[in-house]
Order: structure tokens, then sequence, then C-alpha cells
């Protein structure tokens, strides 16, 4: 059945190739501005990538106004100020995010100071904020999770009142997404098992979300069957450039995907489990991601039923029950995988998460705001008992 109403944004142009990092000047021309500011991080300048890219850039004529490198794993509002009173003071015209999620949701927020100055909490957070254009924003992804390279979002942690702060607004869009499978091989199993968890969940929230539409259906359920058929090649051979690509269109599918129709639950859990007990995101997704499907079991069975084949499943003859109960049991099975593989922990016990703080999870996930797009309403007593599973 279609929705009554949907739409389907998506203006940030993406392109796709090995190596195409350290050369893409004409999409930079297209742009219109000579003059850029990096964003990344140590670990990822320790890798040579940012060199690499700015070897790029240098040589098309660019000039670089400097680099901010020291974005922690969750960016700070504190993070974010330093980054954007550097940026502005250099007298840069556009931002080059290289990195994660971390350090795309630094650049994107640090670009609305730079851009529009004022208070980033006082001022912008919450959604559609923003009334004009920033600065063009360049995103170069080395992980293949977030998405957030074609996300109107922007999750910054705010240390003052230990929570973590969302900003969305169309603005917020990247200009430009540039997809280099080589820019991610350096990624540890382990980050490359949670990350390609962290853009499975978004996939399938987006997929069974109340703000789902039959655009973002195709995105989410492509971005399923690429991640199935290559996490645990990827997460085997981080030198693999066809798994890797693979995941990272599949995490950009999966972005396009829950930009428009939003996450729920499960991630709800995480922002928790994030916020309260510093459990990286994509762990806590890939832990929490059977039992949010469960927890939402009978108000998503139907569409569940629809994601399953994507999942390398076979189901005809099966009834709609027993076909979406075999799509939680494929994803279990393929945490259960990268488990084995020593990539993935797969109970909150083991990621520092105390028992006693359960009940204050659950209350936080209530909530989150990922609570107003989940199929079925969240319940502090409900969830709770589905933490005490994930345990
Ligand atoms: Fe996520």
């Amino acid at each position: 059945m279609l929705p009554e109403f949907f739409e389907f944004y998506n203006p940030t142009k993406v392109v796709y190739g090995a190596g195409i990092a350290s050369d893409f000047q004409a999409e930079l021309d297209a742009i219109g501005v000579e003059k850029y500011f990096i964003v990344s991080d140590n670990v990822i300048r320790d890798q040579g990538i940012v060199e690499k890219v700015v070897a790029g850039l240098t040589s098309a004529g660019i000039t670089v106004t400097g680099e901010f490198l020291n974005v922690p794993p969750n960016s700070a509002i504190k993070t974010v100020n330093l980054c954007a009173d550097q940026a502005k003071s250099s007298g840069a015209e556009g931002l080059i995010a290289i990195g994660g999620g971390s350090v795309i949701d630094t650049a994107k927020a640090a670009n609305i100071l730079i851009s529009e100055g004022g208070d980033l909490v006082e001022d912008y957070s919450g959604i559609h904020t923003l009334t004009r254009p920033l600065k063009p924003l360049v995103v170069i992804p080395t992980t293949a999770g977030t998405g957030s390279e074609v996300t109107m979002i922007s999750v910054i942690y705010d240390e003052k009142n230990k929570e973590k702060l969302a900003f969305g607004d169309k603005f917020l869009l990247p200009s430009l997404a540039v997809l280099d499978p080589q820019m991610t091989t350096s990624m540890p199993p382990g980050l490359t098992a949670s990350t390609a968890m962290d853009a499975l969940t978004h996939a399938v929230e987006a997929y069974v979300g109340t703000g789902c539409s039959p655009v973002s259906d195709i995105f989410a359920a492509g971005a399923v069957e690429l991640i199935f058929k290559n996490i645990l090649q990827a997460t085997e051979d981080g030198q693999d450039l066809e798994a890797r690509g693979s995941l990272l269109v599949a995490a950009n599918l999966a972005g396009t995907a829950f930009s428009h129709s939003m996450v729920g639950c499960v991630h709800g859990m995480a922002h928790a489990s994030g916020a309260l007990f510093h459990v990286p995101h994509g762990i806590a997704n890939a832990i929490l991601l059977p039992h949010g499907m469960e927890y939402n079991f009978d108000e998503i069975k139907e569409k569940l039923a629809r994601l399953t084949p994507f999942m390398g499943v076979e189901i005809s003859g099966l009834s709609v029950e027993v076909s979406a109960a075999k799509a939680i049991e494929a994803v279990r099975g393929l945490t259960a995988k990268l488990n084995e593989m020593g990539a993935l922990p797969l109970r909150l016990r083991e990621v520092g998460v105390p028992e006693e703080g359960l009940p204050e999870l659950a209350e936080y996930a209530v909530n989150d705001g990922t609570s107003w797009f989940n199929p079925r309403e969240v319940v502090a007593e409900e969830i709770l008992l589905h933490l005490k599973n994930a345990y």
C-alpha cells in the first residue's frame, strides 16, 4: 500500500571509484570554490589517508587553508566549536570531511557555525533550524556505516547535559560524496563489522519504519542485499576492493533510505547505550538489531517477510510469520559468524553496560527522538524486557 504522502530529496552528488579520493578535481570545479579546510581525525591521519587526499587537492590547484584532526570517536559540542573557530579564521570557503560518522557529523555541525555563527545548542539543535544553504561540504567516508555523507542529520554529544543532540536540516546535506573503497581498506575487522552492522540497522529500520516509501524501500532493500553478500568477506579480507566497495555503496544506500524514512527503537537503544555507557554506535546496533526486530515483530512482520529474500534466504511456500522470523534468524546468524571471527561482541554485558543500568537505558530509549518513527509505541517496561534479552 502506498503512503498517503512521501517525498524524496537527494541533492548530494555521489561519485564512486577506486582511487577517486585523490583525483576529483572536476567535481570540485563544479562546486566552484577553491579554499577548503580539512576535518578528520588522528587515526586517519596516521594511516596516510589525509596526506593522500591533500596531495591530490594541491596538485589540482586547490588551497588547503588548514586541518582539524582532533575529532574524537563520539564528537562533542566543544570539538565542533574548536573546529569551526579554526576553519573560520583560516579563511576557508568550504569544508572537506575525511572520516567516519563522527568526523562527518562534526564537519556538518561546524559548517553551521562557520556559515551562520551563533550558538550550536541554543540556536540550531532540533530540526529545520536553518534558512539558507551553508558553505560547500565535501565528504570522503573512510568507514562504510553511517551513510552520513547523504543524510541531513548530524548527531553530536552535548557534554553539559549528557545527551546526544540531533541537528536535522536539508541544508546539512553535503554537496558531494566521494566514495573510494581504497579509503576504507585500513579499517580493522572489528570496525568493518560494526560499521556495516550500523548500515544494516539503518536499512532494516528504514524499511520497516513508519516513514518508509516505495523509494526509500528500494534503497533499503538494496543495502540489505549488498551487506549480506559482502560483510563477511570484507571483514575477512580488508584488501578486497570489491567487498569494500560494495559495503561503501550499501552504507550510502542505507543512508539515503533512513534519511527519508528515519530509524526506530534499535537506534533509540543504541543512542542510549552510547550516551550512558559509551558503547560504540555500530557495536550497540549489532547487538540490539535482532532484539528491536523482535520488539516490533507484530507490527512489521508483513514488511519484514518481504525483506528476508534480500538476506539470501528462500521463503517460497512459507507463511508471513515464518518468513519474517527468518529475517531475524538471518541477522542473528550473521552476527554469530562475525562473533566467531572475533569481530563483534553479541551481548550488552560484554561492552561495559551494567545490569542495573538497563532500566535507565530503557527510559532513555523511550525519550530518544527515534521513538517517533518506530512502528510500535516504545514503552519502557516492554523495551526493558528486550534489553534484558540482549544483556
Ligand atoms: Fe546508525
